[in-house]
């Protein structure tokens, strides 16, 4: 097949597949076989550079950094809109409309007020040529390359048809998104966004769009620049984006009367916890467009709109008092212990307040009167203290100069607000960190739970992680609410455990900045302890996701006598974890795999496929090459290959192989 009909097929499958998956439709495909698609479009236009269009689905990679941005010109600008706060702001927002349309009853559409940043999309003949942040109203910055790499965004609208019309939205993160990319850049030892909104304004704003291909962004339409031939409502217009492509809010909804959107408004204060991104009011716009029209529009914001607003999430209880809390690395935190109130739908007895820095900052004290506000899945905060009007207060919060547990001394690291216990055999780090080898992301063992691990450590059973596998049946169960079946149930799972693969057994260890991600990606690196054990920094951030911090952390913990100490015990109690995945049983263990000529999928990816199923890889081929694997036009290693009777396979034999 010629490359120009092979690249258009597989480009108009992918749109299709792209647009499967954010219209809400089901997918025909599975992830490898999307991704599979992806890597042979990417492949034929690298070798075919003049036939890589700019709305192909690749330019979702992101290319070369800008300068700087350009400007782009709003026409018409994009407004913002007036506010309402209560029922009786929107039903005289209400009035005002009916009696300019002199009418007695108007069809409104209502939709939540995504938090994010808006965008215009300008497309032309159909295809995505410009997009721009909003900027002042009238100019914004020209943030085409970025754009193009939100999957949501179709790079061409899904007609046959050649369209030309600008589109506005929301990019914004998912509540779920914004927390896994958090957590990964916590693994990989890059501080998390503590706001979603500037994440998104952030990200948006890249000179550089391969940073924006690496964060998950979404793209919600709700207008367009010029209201488009042919169509007369903002209903027509959700039907008719849609078909485009793209992602709309599944609680938009159109309202017959005022009851109608008090109605959608309680329901959406209801749902808004469990809604998939933030929001912060719901959005009313006339229906109508030549109504839209005929009321007009002010200099800052149309007369036909506006954002009935929420209420923060905010909640007035006592402070009774602040405890501090030791974590499993020895931070410590102050927690606000409250009345119990109802905050969002769920009721909080614990709050939150950082650090001492952040305490002095709002000053709160036990007694006062406090503010508690829920965001969405965040931990419950103290926003402020509402002090008494008679000036009678407690005593201003300190910090303890002690660990509040073992009584040893604390530190503050330079350059850090925070205070840590360094005493290594800290009763609470041990009871956390027992927790957090027994939990599911590490060693998950069945029945050593919260409560067993603190008893372990409170009756001084256990002083570190190693302890568990030293303990003896006649001492366990001779522990309260202990019985001999439960304990026979917590040996077996201690003996299960034992054969846990290297990555889990490295997140149960808790090296500061290693999490699941960063474990799994040094297991399959290094295969087993020893190997990571002895690792050089140089060596640990050639691990792809591992930066210089977290490499240092790692070669920290294994040279610290202390922390080395525990890794020591457990080996002396048997442990000897490997990384499951060492490719034993595929068909290509043990193999000396040379790649030549052109492949679908990057070499690099290939090659890691290849050491994954317990491979050996080089470059030329010598007596000890078993395999050759041939792509493409392959050339005198062939040959070679051929006359030593080396195996050769192709690559889909390679794949295959491989999965074993
Ligand atoms: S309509 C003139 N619809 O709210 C019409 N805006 O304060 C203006 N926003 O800049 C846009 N969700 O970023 C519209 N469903 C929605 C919206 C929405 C969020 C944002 C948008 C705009 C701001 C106006």
């Amino acid at each position: 097949m010629k490359p120009y009909r092979e690249i258009s097929i597989l480009a108009a499958q992918i749109r299709k597949y792209n647009r499967q998956y954010y219209t809400g439709n089901v997918s025909d495909i599975t992830d490898t076989e999307y991704d599979a698609l992806m890597n042979r479009l990417l492949y034929l236009e690298r070798e075919n550079p003049k036939l890589r269009s700019d709305d192909s689905p690749t330019a979702r990679v992101g290319s070369a950094p800008l300068s700087g941005f350009s400007t782009v010109i709003h026409d018409p600008p994009m407004l913002s809109l007036s506010n309402a706060f209560s029922k009786d702001d929107f039903l005289s927002f209400n009035s005002r409309i009916l009696n300019l349309l002199k009418l007695d009853w108007v069809k409104y559409s209502v939709e939540p007020k995504l938090d994010g940043v808006s965008l215009s999309l300008v497309y032309e003949n159909s295809v995505l040529v410009r997009a721009g942040t909003r900027g002042d109203g009238i100019r914004g910055e020209d943030v085409t390359d970025n754009a193009r790499t939100i999957r949501s965004i179709p790079l061409r609208l899904n007609t046959a048809r050649f369209i030309n019309v600008e589109i506005r939205g929301e990019v914004f993160f998912t509540v779920k998104d914004f927390k896994k990319m958090n957590q990964k850049r916590e693994e990989t030892g890059e501080l998390p966004f503590a706001n979603s909104r500037n994440a998104t304004s952030g990200s948006l704003r890249q000179l550089d769009s391969t940073v924006t291909a690496g964060r998950p962004l979404s793209f919600m339409a709700y207008a367009t620049g010029l209201y488009p031939h042919g169509m007369e409502t903002q209903e027509d217009l959700f039907k008719k984006l849609h078909l485009w492509g793209f992602m709309l809010n599944r609680q938009n909804r159109i309202c017959d009367t005022p009851e109608q959107v008090i109605a959608a408004y309680d329901n959406l204060v209801e749902a808004r916890a469990d809604l998939p991104m933030e929001i912060d009011g719901m959005v009313i716009k006339l229906n109508s467009f030549s109504q839209r029209t005929e009321v007009g529009s002010l200099s800052r914001a149309p007369r036909w709109a506006t954002a009935w607003k929420f209420h923060a999430e905010e909640m007035a209880t006592v402070l009774i008092g602040i405890e501090v809390q030791v974590g499993r690395t020895g931070r410590l935190t102050p927690v606000a212990r409250l009345e119990p109130v109802k905050v969002g739908g769920v009721v909080v007895t614990n709050a939150t307040l950082h650090n001492q820095d952040e305490v002095i900052r709002k000053d709160v004290r036990a007694g006062d009167i406090v503010l508690v506000r829920r965001a969405g899945d965040v931990i419950p905060e103290v926003v402020t203290s509402l002090p008494p009007e008679d000036g009678i207060r407690g005593e201003v919060f300190q910090m303890p100069d002690e660990c509040p547990v073992c009584k040893g001394p604390v530190v503050q690291p330079e350059g850090e607000v925070n205070l840590y216990c360094i005493n290594p055999s800290c009763e609470a780090r041990i009871r956390r960190s027992l927790e957090h080898w027994a939990g599911r992301k590490a060693l998950d063992i069945d029945g050593l739970g919260k409560k067993l691990c603190e008893q372990l450590v409170d009756v001084g059973m256990v002083r570190s992680i190693a302890d568990i596998y030293n303990l003896k049946y006649h001492e366990l169960i001779a522990l309260e609410r202990m019985g001999e079946l439960k304990a026979t149930k917590l040996f077996a799972a201690l003996e299960k455990s034992r054969k846990t693969p290297l990555s889990r057994f490295l997140t149960g260890l808790g090296i500061p900045g290693v999490g699941e991600v960063a474990s799994r990606d040094m297991a399959a690196e290094f295969k087993n302890l020893q190997a990571l054990g002895t690792a050089t920094e140089e060596e640990l951030t050639a691990v792809k996701g591992i930066g210089p911090i977290t490499a240092s952390s790692i070669r920290s913990f294994f040279t610290n006598s202390v922390t080395s100490a525990v890794v020591d015990q457990l080996v002396e109690t048997g442990f000897s974890p490997i990384e499951e995945s060492t490719g034993k049983g595929t068909a290509l263990a043990g193999e000396i795999i040379v790649f030549t000529g052109t492949l679908a999928m990057p070499r690099q990816k290939a090659k890691q496929l290849a050491l994954a199923a317990g491979a050996n890889v080089t470059s030329a081929i010598t007596g000890k090459t078993t395999i050759l694997v041939a792509g493409g036009n392959a050339g005198s290693k062939l040959k070679k290959a051929e006359k030593q009777g080396v195996k050769v396979i192709s690559e889909q034999e390679f794949l295959e192989s491989a999965k074993g």
